[in-house]
């Protein structure tokens, strides 16, 4: 079948190991179905993949891709819930120490088609397209669990959301601005914010600027860049929570500040599969859709590989299958 994948890693140069071409057609394992992907969307863990980061040598040559839609055999259209956990595993997929993202261990959706266990995949509401629901997997869910689920923040608090233009950012800011939060973002450049603003940000700064008053959390992926300014822009009790550290994990932690304001620091990874269908849900019934900056035909993925290695990213960047 026709795939885009990793051959094998490239620390220092990860479109290198961007391979477009031939692969296996998979077998389906018992229990587990096959999905005939429509649309699959691009997400950072996808350069790390390429990278190297979070995968084990052996696992190469690997299919990209973590999330995406499409159609089982029966005709059923289906979302991706791309935390694979073990068997035997009940509860919070995410907690569980076995769990795998696709494309760690098994092989993932830049391909005509991907098989997952019978419970990763969702209906698909009606309302989104293939395109829209292929976003809903990795960002929009991580996104979802960080605003909703981990961060205990409610409607008419302010939230920072650092980076503007992200898979995650626009999320959170699209998210947040739906369920009644003030919704500030700092962005790299004026398009960024401007984009941002668009999406429903009440009001943007450039990265590191100072805010005109503290928040009540910040939402983190992008790390080192901000993760001082993150720490200073919080009111004594506020929270970040912090889901990637695209610019670096060697932070300056700020702890004095950290305990001194009594903030509280939340990771976050990924989501449950009851939250990617309540995720669903909400996008059904409040007709919040992820901005999709870019869509591509899969037999173009490089294209959107490097835009994102650029930091030219405007939301989501899709590909579709014929
Ligand atoms: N833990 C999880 O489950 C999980 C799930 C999804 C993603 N992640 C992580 O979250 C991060 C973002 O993923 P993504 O898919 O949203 O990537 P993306 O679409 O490429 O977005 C990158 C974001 O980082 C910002 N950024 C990058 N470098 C920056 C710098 N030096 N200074 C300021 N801002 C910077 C960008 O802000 P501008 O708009 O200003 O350019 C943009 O918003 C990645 O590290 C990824 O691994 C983790």
């Amino acid at each position: 079948m026709f795939a885009v994948y990793a051959a094998s890693p490239q620390p220092d140069n990860p479109l290198a190991a961007l391979t477009v071409g031939d692969r296996p057609d998979p077998d389906v394992p018992d229990g587990w179905v096959r999905v005939s992907v429509k649309a699959a969307s691009l997400n950072m863990h996808d350069l790390w993949t390429l990278r190297g980061v979070g995968i084990k040598a052996e696992k190469f040559p690997m299919v990209l891709g973590c999330d995406g839609a499409g159609v089982l055999d029966d005709g059923t259209e289906v979302v991706i819930h791309s935390v694979i956990s073990s068997p035997d595993w009940s509860g919070d997929e995410t907690l569980d120490p076995k769990r795998s993202l696709l494309t760690e261990v098994h092989q993932g959706t830049f391909a005509e088609s991907v098989v997952v266990p019978a419970r990763n995949v969702l209906p698909k509401p009606a309302s989104l397209s293939f395109a829209e629901a292929a976003c809903m997997g990795t960002a929009w869910l991580t996104a979802y669990r960080m605003l909703f689920v981990k961060s205990g923040l409610r409607p008419g608090q302010t939230i920072l959301v650092q980076g503007a233009s992200g898979g995650v950012a626009t999320a959170l800011i699209q998210l947040g601005r739906a369920a009644g939060f003030r919704v500030w973002a700092t962005g790299r450049s004026e398009d960024k914010r401007a984009l941002a603003e668009s999406l429903g940000a009440h009001a943007t700064f450039e990265s590191g600027a100072r805010l005109p008053e503290r928040v009540d959390g910040v939402f983190e992926t992008v790390g080192k860049a901000t993760w001082s300014h993150s720490v200073k822009s919080l009111k004594p009790g506020g929270v970040i929570v912090v889901s990637g550290s695209t610019s670096g994990a060697d932070a300056n932690a700020e702890l004095a500040r950290v305990f001194f304001l009594q903030l509280s620091v939340i990771g976050s990874t990924m989501g449950t599969r009851d939250e990617l269908a309540d995720l669903l849900k909400y996008c059904d019934v409040t007709g919040v859709r992820p901005k999709i900056g870019n869509e591509l035909p899969l037999t173009r993925a490089e294209e959107g590989f490097k835009a994102m290695l650029d930091g030219e990213t405007a939301g989501k960047i899709v590909f579709t299958t014929p």
